[in-house]
């Protein structure tokens, strides 16, 4: 396992970056997690807002959704990773 994150902590629409992974919550009640390594240069991705995951080393973006590419120069999505639902706790990877 990667990381525990509490759901209530993922906002909906949106997500957080926790120990180089990102938890996300495109509706409510629907959880997607993903390595935070950039898949451009390896940066590790440093913010979600408007409903993408954000690099900030050369501005690549991923939707919050599944992980593809929103704008580049990346080519390719996130690294999608496992989420289990334990209560309030999600245990990723
Ligand atoms: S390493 Fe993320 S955009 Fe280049």
């Amino acid at each position: 396992m990667r990381a525990e994150v509490a759901a209530g902590s993922v906002p909906v629409g949106g997500g957080v970056i926790v120990d180089g992974v990102v938890v996300t919550q495109p509706v409510a009640g629907t959880f997607a997690a993903f390595d935070a390594t950039c898949p451009h240069r390896g940066c590790t991705v440093r913010a979600v807002a408007a409903g993408t995951i954000n690099c900030f080393c050369h501005g690549s973006r991923f939707r919050v959704t599944d992980g593809s590419v929103a704008g580049g120069p990346a080519r390719s999505p996130l690294v999608r990773l496992a989420v289990e639902v334990a209560g309030d706790t999600l245990r990723i990877g």
